[in-house]
């Protein structure tokens, strides 16, 4: 009988070793913390289907990123939930909007010790829901929506917004925010685009966060196909050509191979986004003792890194950057 020369398991031994052969570590710094503020709230607001995330009331949401910032988050991202809807989603780049007026609110709070990043979209306050304006037969019209993303983008930016994500994936979207900052005096303002982003069924529990389910049709043409992965690389190429300072995949969970990819053919910061739906997967199998939330969540965690992605938006940030305080 021969035994193996090779043992691989002798690095396995204890938890020491194996703590010191890591290959893949993630720190609080690494992730970023999604948050609603809703207009005219006074108090938060439990979101049903994601168990432990709330829309936030502008006081609210300073305690929230308080707790963040103690936690040593790397970034927030900022959604906004309206009072007021239109066709066009002017309340997103009026001055007194929702996001616009939290920004201010953070800004003011945590000077530069905060990362505020706002997302960039439409569909949070069109009374249609889509992420664009429509034109007469329902679709999205690409060209003058983007117009409006840099409008936005400005809003933003004018507020105090560290980065602008723009999420709507619409053609020539980074480019269109690219110049409109630039040409406002914001050159400063890092855009930090979703370029793989999927038409993907797991952001369900955010149309309910954020209330901007579509009233009709869904978001398959201007959202990539969930079957392609080199159509991934062709959005991210042209994404850095437009001008983006950072790049992001989303889903997370479900495109890890996107990530791997993505990651071979830029050395930009990338992040990659663990939706509401894998948000609300993993809390509802924990809560029905399938598992144990935490092990999961850093396992999860630990796979997006592993895949290749620097930066992790996560509604777990929170509570696992204080698990990754404490577990070795
Ligand atoms: C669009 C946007 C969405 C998400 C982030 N930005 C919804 C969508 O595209 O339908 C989803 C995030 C999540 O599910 O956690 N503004």
């Amino acid at each position: 009988m021969s035994f193996p020369a090779e043992r691989p398991r002798r690095l396995r031994r204890t938890l020491a070793l194996r703590r010191l052969v890591r290959e893949t570590r993630i720190s609080a710094a690494d992730l970023i913390c999604p948050m609603f503020v809703r207009e005219g709230g006074t108090s938060p607001v439990e979101i049903g289907s994601m168990p432990g995330q709330y829309q936030e009331s502008l006081d609210s949401l300073v305690r929230s990123a308080h707790d963040a910032v103690d936690a040593g988050i790397g970034a927030v991202l900022l959604f906004g939930v309206p009072a007021r809807k239109d066709s066009k989603g002017s309340e997103a780049w009026n001055s007194e909007g929702i996001v616009q007026r939290a920004i201010r609110r953070l800004r003011q709070e945590f000077g530069n010790d905060l990362v505020i990043i706002a997302d960039n979209c439409l569909d949070e306050y069109t009374d249609h829901g889509h992420c664009g304006v429509l034109l007469a037969d329902g679709s999205v019209d690409n060209d003058a929506t983007i117009e409006l993303y840099a409008r936005a983008a400005v809003a933003q930016a004018h507020a105090g917004a560290d980065v602008i994500a723009p999420s709507g994936m619409m053609d020539g979207q980074v480019a269109a925010i690219r110049e409109g900052l630039d040409a406002a005096g914001f050159s400063d303002t890092a855009i930090l685009a979703y370029s793989a982003k999927f038409a993907s069924v797991m952001y369900g529990p955010f149309r309910d966060a954020a209330d901007c389910a579509p009233k009709q049709g869904d978001r398959r043409g201007y959202q990539m196909d969930v079957a392609n992965v080199r159509e991934s690389v062709r959005e991210t190429l042209l994404d850095i050509e437009e001008g983006a300072d950072m790049v992001m995949v989303k889903p997370a969970l479900t495109c890890l191979d996107v990530v791997a990819r993505v990651r071979d053919i830029t050395d930009l910061p990338l992040a990659a986004y663990c939706v509401s739906g894998e948000y609300a997967m993993l809390h509802a199998a924990a809560t029905a003792g399938a598992f144990d939330l935490q092990a999961a969540v850093l396992e999860s965690l630990t796979a997006i890194r592993r895949a290749g992605a620097d930066l992790i938006i996560t509604y777990d940030a929170r509570q696992a950057a204080r698990w990754l305080a404490t577990s070795l």
